[in-house]
């Protein structure tokens, strides 16, 4: 297969939640530094004391990594200060790769979780990203035609029992994308989209129980096979280039086939009779 190179030239870009090297922000980083673009990091301060993401920084140029929890106007506000006077400008695309909830790492049923957990769960995971905006559209941090995507679930579209509260989390997150995509556009002409990733074997996706048994269901659902954390990475450049300008507001599936499939043969497979 050959790749487009130098998607990303002159570019600059702020990744949030690259935590290990299995992290979809990890991988995205790396792409995007491949295809020309210059970065800035970002995680929770708590999630960077394993110190991975520095090892992160060295193989994409020295990129400076700025704390932030994403739940914090006053964080979020220092990280676009960094990120802009390290840049002198404007940042052109924003990665939010963020996502966590309490009930679902307890275990907490869906029909009886804890509503401070709940709000922890929508905060960290869906109004991040509405504050991320909020903070970056106040201090016009955004180029135009700048690019900002947010990774997302189909479980905000259907019921995906062991997906918990997180599935409102993706609700509203998608929804926030679609609101704030039509401000921002229309004062900045800004683009924002989620993508909506198929399982992929990471830090968060372990914390949904049953996460083996359904990635081989996704995988046997989906007519090209689940779409791995590289082929995210990859989406995720192609969107902050100037290939998909027009392209704003949308949840984009990339899913190997998964959310058009009703049912596959192998699936059907499994329930006929016994071969002899
Ligand atoms: N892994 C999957 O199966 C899958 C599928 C679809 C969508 N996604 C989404 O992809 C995104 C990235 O997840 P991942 O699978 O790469 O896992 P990951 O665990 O590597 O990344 C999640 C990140 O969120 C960060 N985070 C948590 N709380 C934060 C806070 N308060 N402030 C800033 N950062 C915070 C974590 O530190 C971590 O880096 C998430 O939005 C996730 O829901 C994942």
């Amino acid at each position: 297969m050959t790749m487009a190179e130098n998607l990303l030239k002159g570019k600059k870009g702020i990744i949030f939640g690259a935590l290990n090297d299995q992290s979809i922000a990890w991988k995205t980083a790396l792409q995007a530094h491949s295809q020309g673009a210059e970065l800035v990091l970002t995680n929770a301060p708590v999630a960077m004391r394993m110190g991975e993401i520095h090892e992160l920084a060295k193989q994409v140029g020295d990129a400076p990594v700025v704390p932030a929890d994403a739940t914090s106007v006053e964080d979020l506000t220092n990280l676009f200060e960094q990120a802009m006077e390290h840049f002198g400008g404007q940042v052109d695309f924003v990665l939010h790769s963020i996502g966590m909830s309490p009930n679902v790492r307890k275990g907490k049923h869906y029909t009886d979780i804890n509503y401070n957990w709940l709000s922890t769960t929508l905060d960290v995971s869906a109004i991040s990203l509405h504050k991320t905006l909020a903070v970056a559209k106040k201090m016009d941090a955004i180029s135009e035609w700048g690019s900002v995507v947010a990774l997302t679930y189909i479980a905000a579209q259907r019921i995906f029992p062991d997906y918990g509260d997180m599935a409102d989390a993706k609700s509203l997150l998608e929804s926030i994308t679609r609101s704030f995509g039509y401000h921002y556009g229309v004062a900045k002409k800004v683009r924002i989209n989620t993508v909506s990733q198929s399982p992929t074997i990471t830090t968060a996706g372990s914390g949904v129980k049953g996460f083996d048994e359904f990635i081989a269901y996704s995988e046997s659902m989906s007519p090209l096979g689940n779409a791995d954390g590289q082929a995210c990475a990859d989406y995720c450049v192609s969107l902050f280039s100037d290939l998909t300008r027009f392209v704003t507001m949308q949840n984009l599936f990339h899913d190997g086939g998964f959310s058009n499939t009703g049912v596959s043969q192998e699936v059907i497979g499994k329930f006929g009779p016994e071969e002899a």
